[in-house]
């Protein structure tokens, strides 16, 4: 059987979800195929929002992530008048403290620098091994899982067909044109194709995304605890992000291990030698969950946005640590292009062409 779409988006994650709810928003047809709805990296990140603490150089980069971050509380808002579902979104800025054997870092962009006694008022019960910390109270989170959650609802809600469980085999192509998608559940057809599969892109085209796995584990803070903790702690060998449901997520290991599946007892020694040491009073929470996910990397960990050597694929793919924070400013730059052929001059520094990608006739 062969289906048709005005957008074909191949990737359930996060850059697909949120690509086709804004296109649908334009009024297209679209439809997104996921492999495994769960094995998409925004399931797997703990949902920072983070373009300072995270250190991104001034650039481009820097642009779109501040620009992202910008459009957060919008794009929550309208995500959540579509659903009536709670994305967790919360601006509760994040604290990067540093240890005092840490090589003194450059004056981080737009932080405050807070010493060892006002770090130590700001957060109490932190480390007595830290020499202060950079404030960065624009920074935040979003509950990443609740955010996929609520994505997948309101793309149901516009009308997007979700199809779910369906592997795309072979990307078809006449010239510089793709004809149609090869898929487990047979073949489809659309006017335009989006490609957003994160670290299995590189499985589908010849582009340089490969995965970079994360290694996580949450903690519950005890009930008789009040929510001990209320911004996000960036420390230099982890991250701590406390919900407002009394779980606290412990990130990330960051491993060059292809697809390798599992949690490890070095992964999981890593995440909490790190976190006890940055806030000694975790050692005695609960273990919730332990989980892993592959970030989609690039050579230059900078996501690949906008045309393709294809006429109709656009790629949105390779956003490696920061597609949660990403998907908005991601979303609304390509349902532009392809909507109203707007290509917005920031899209330029994130071409493929910034790689040696074959030209179309020589992809396969
Ligand atoms: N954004 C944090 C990470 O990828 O671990």
């Amino acid at each position: 059987m062969t289906v048709g779409s005005d957008v074909v988006i191949i990737g359930g994650g996060i850059i697909g979800l949120a690509t086709a709810v804004e296109l649908s928003l334009q009024g297209a047809q679209v439809t997104v195929l996921s492999q495994q709805f769960r094995a998409a990296a925004a399931h797997a990140a703990a949902g920072m929002l983070a373009p300072q603490a995270e250190g991104i150089l001034p650039g481009a980069m820097l642009d779109l992530c501040l620009r992202s971050r910008a459009l957060y509380p919008e794009w929550v808002r309208k995500l959540e008048g579509l659903t009536g579902l709670d994305t967790g979104y919360w601006p509760c800025g994040i604290l990067a403290p540093l240890y005092v054997d840490c090589l003194p870092t450059p004056q981080k962009m737009e932080g405050l620098w807070l010493d060892r006694a006002a770090i130590a008022h700001h957060q109490p019960g932190l480390s007595t091994e830290l020499a202060g910390g950079w404030w960065f109270p624009e920074d935040g989170q979003v509950d990443n899982r609740a955010l996929m959650q609520t994505l997948w609802i309101a793309a149901q809600t516009l009308g997007v067909t979700l199809q779910e469980g369906v592997a795309v085999h072979n990307i078809e192509y006449q010239g510089h044109r793709i004809t149609q998608l090869q898929t487990s559940a047979g073949v489809q057809q659309g006017d335009t194709y989006v490609l957003s599969a994160g670290a299995w892109s590189g499985q589908l085209l010849p582009l340089p995304v490969v995965p970079r796995k994360g290694q996580m584990l949450a903690l519950q803070v005890p009930t008789e605890l009040e929510a001990p903790l209320s911004q996000v702690l960036f420390g230099t060998e982890i991250y701590i992000v406390p919900r407002q449901n009394g779980r606290i997520i412990l990130g990330a290991t960051s491993e060059d291990v292809g697809f390798a599946p599992h949690n490890t007892p070095a992964g999981i020694q890593q995440l909490l030698s790190g976190a006890t040491r940055l806030y000694p009073a975790l050692k005695d929470f609960a273990i919730a969950e332990f989980w892993w996910g592959y970030r989609p990397a690039t050579p230059d960990e900078c996501p690949i946005l906008g045309a393709s050597p294809y006429q109709n694929l656009v790629l949105a793919t390779g956003h490696y640590r920061n597609g949660i924070l990403l998907a908005p400013v991601t979303a609304r730059l390509i349902a532009a292009l392809i909507g109203q052929s707007n290509e917005d001059p920031l899209l330029a520094s994130f071409s493929c062409d910034r790689f040696a990608v074959p030209a179309a006739n020589t992809l396969r």
